[in-house]
């Protein structure tokens, strides 16, 4: 196999904005190559999902962007996404640490996140034309005052250096890319493999109300299935939350 990423571009930045505004600001003004990455030690406005902010201390985090061209259609967007998550998982999973998907794409390991992906597309006549995929992953970041949050020194006794986890990332995201156009179905199972309490009872809260329901699946456009009562009910993003 052709290696994509590596040694392909890293513009390495020691402090940024976000390297995912960055790399949309780049990818406008120069056509890069696909697989370029921006890679810092410190971004003074990291972006999270759904406007939060991502926080990191200085050279304790892998914060890094990434740019593919996948001309995939549109209604391949969560896939996409899935294949990235699972990439993710199977990185961590070189270190021996079983880290699993919460839907739609935080990484967890024992219940408390590690790592986070925010993909901004853009798309051109019904296909992804360019994907900028931000991933950041706690090293060894002192996550003590954030809830529900870990880092990756809370489970290895040797830290592993940005490059290295960097490499491995990068490696399974190519192999997985080429499964994604060759055996999107695959992609699916897998990612369904990784999912955080598929097919168990998992607490939720909507509008504040509580309820339990049964984790199905992710369809293809990224919603959530949960069972209750025996029906299946379609969740976006955002809508519900997860009681962990
Ligand atoms: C989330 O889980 O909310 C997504 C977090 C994504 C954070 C990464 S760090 C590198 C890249 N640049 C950003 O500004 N955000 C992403």
């Amino acid at each position: 196999m052709n290696r994509l990423f590596i040694p392909q571009k890293i513009i390495e930045l020691s402090s940024v904005e976000s390297t995912n505004n960055y790399l949309v600001d780049l990818s406008q003004n120069i056509d890069l190559d696909e697989g370029t990455i921006i890679m810092t030690n410190h971004q003074t406005k990291g972006k999270g999902q759904r406007e939060n902010y991502w926080a990191s201390e200085y050279g304790k985090s892998l914060c890094i962007s990434m740019l593919l061209k996948p001309y995939l259609n549109v209604s391949q967007q969560f896939l996409f996404n899935k294949f990235i998550s699972l990439s993710l998982c199977q990185a961590l999973l070189e270190y021996n640490i079983p880290a699993v998907i919460k839907w739609p794409n935080d990484i967890l390991i024992n219940t408390k996140k590690v790592a986070g992906i925010l993909i901004e597309n853009s798309i051109q006549s019904y296909e992804i034309e360019k994907s900028i995929i931000g991933i950041g992953v706690n090293i060894s970041n002192n996550i003590k005052h954030i809830p529900n949050a870990t880092s990756l020194n809370n489970y290895l006794n040797v830290i592993p250096s940005q490059y290295e986890l960097l490499n491995i990332i990068c490696f399974k995201v190519e192999s997985n890319y080429e499964l994604l156009k060759k055996n999107p179905i695959l992609v699916n199972k897998l990612y369904h493999n990784n999912l955080f309490k598929l097919g168990e009872v998992q607490k939720f809260s909507k509008n504040g109300e509580l309820f339990d329901g049964i984790i199905n699946s992710v369809n293809d456009n990224g919603q959530l299935l949960v069972e209750l009562n025996g029906r299946l009910d379609l969740y976006n993003n955002g809508e519900i939350k997860f009681m962990i």
